[in-house]
């Protein structure tokens, strides 16, 4: 019975609870969970990940697309630019048979007008199955995984993570390579503010690996990530050239100064030019190895570089969709 200071309305039960869409299928690995960190997963889960991620890639080339996901609908909710991340999510879902609801200019939608992000996110729910965003700030997919009912996958959160990109940047190296096991594998540029190095380096300890960190003094791997590869039993050398590890590395991953997070511009121009990887740098490195880099590229790998069948950027960015198919279908239930 309601009393005088207890409002009786009851919002309908259907609306309280998650309800599960009839034929998704609930004990599908990573069904309705959140993609926020690559410390989530197990190696298990990776191999899983990338069989389907595999399947993906096989279907893709032989049909195209098809309807696993059809009906399903994914908001891609973008604060920070994006071309490969924004485009590769839309190309997954579509592939898929689903749709997609695009913020990719939020200065258009009411986060102008001060929206809070959990507000955005909790709007954009009652519209989609799955959110895929990308925040300046560091912990930001985790702030709206708290408000969320729907899966959130992190998209690259300020300085923090990039899981999907981690993700992709070992399938890469898998089909590439052939394994990730035993090989040497050197993140060389701006490992401080570079997401997706903070989220490959924890990745790779999952594996039998050997790392080594090339950067400016400015620039070195945030202690705690090292802590964290370090209690994995995994070797870890710092340098600032990077002639003396190319000779033994198997996988040269390349990444851009990240302009936009330092506050101080005069730090930013005595860093910016430190790495060009030219084909005179290259004529340095293994016969069998490769060179990724996540893209965008500003100075960092010249387009000379861009011929050498060891140049693995422009495939890195097509793996990248079949595993962002892989994690849609997973989350959704269809994997
Ligand atoms: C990266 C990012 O946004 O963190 N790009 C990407 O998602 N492929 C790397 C970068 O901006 O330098």
């Amino acid at each position: 019975m309601a009393t005088r200071n207890q409002p009786s309305y009851r919002p309908p039960q259907r609306y309280q609870s998650r309800h599960l869409p009839f034929g998704d299928r609930r004990d599908a690995p990573f069904y309705g969970k959140h993609i926020l960190s690559v410390k989530q997963f197990s190696r298990d889960d990776l191999t899983y990940i990338f069989e389907v991620a595999h399947e993906m890639r096989e279907m893709v080339l032989r049909v195209g697309s098809f309807d696993l996901l059809k009906g399903k609908i994914l908001a891609n909710l973008f604060y920070e630019p994006s071309t490969r991340t924004a485009s590769s999510f839309i190309a997954a879902m579509q592939r898929l048979g689903g749709s997609v609801i695009p913020i990719h200019e939020v200065r258009y939608s009411s986060v102008t007008k001060g929206e809070s992000l959990p507000d955005t996110v909790r709007t954009l729910e009652a519209y989609a199955d799955v959110i895929v965003l990308r925040h300046p700030q560091k912990g930001s997919a985790e702030l709206a995984a708290r408000y969320a009912r729907k899966p959130i996958i992190n998209a690259g959160d300020g300085t923090g993570e990039h899981p999907t990109q981690a993700l992709l940047d070992l399938f890469t190296i898998r089909e590439e390579l052939g394994q990730v096991d035993g090989l040497t594998i050197t993140l060389l540029g701006d490992l401080k503010y570079g997401r997706t190095v903070h989220s490959l380096a924890r990745l790779l300890s999952m594996y039998r690996v050997e790392l080594h960190y090339v950067s400016p003094p400015q620039l070195r791997m945030p202690r705690e990530i090292m802590e964290e590869v370090a209690q994995a039993g995994i070797p870890q050398h710092e340098h600032t050239y990077l002639d003396e590890v190319l000779p033994i590395t198997d996988v040269l991953y390349v990444t851009r100064v990240q302009k936009e997070r330092f506050s101080d511009p005069a730090v930013y121009e005595q860093v910016k030019d430190f790495y060009v990887i030219t084909p005179e740098v290259m004529a340095r490195a293994k016969d069998r190895m490769i060179l990724m880099h996540p893209f965008p590229r500003v100075y960092e790998i010249s387009e000379e570089v861009d011929a050498d069948p060891r140049a693995a950027y422009f495939r890195q960015m097509e793996y990248g969709l079949y595993v962002r198919m892989a994690l849609l279908a997973m989350v959704l239930g269809k994997a």
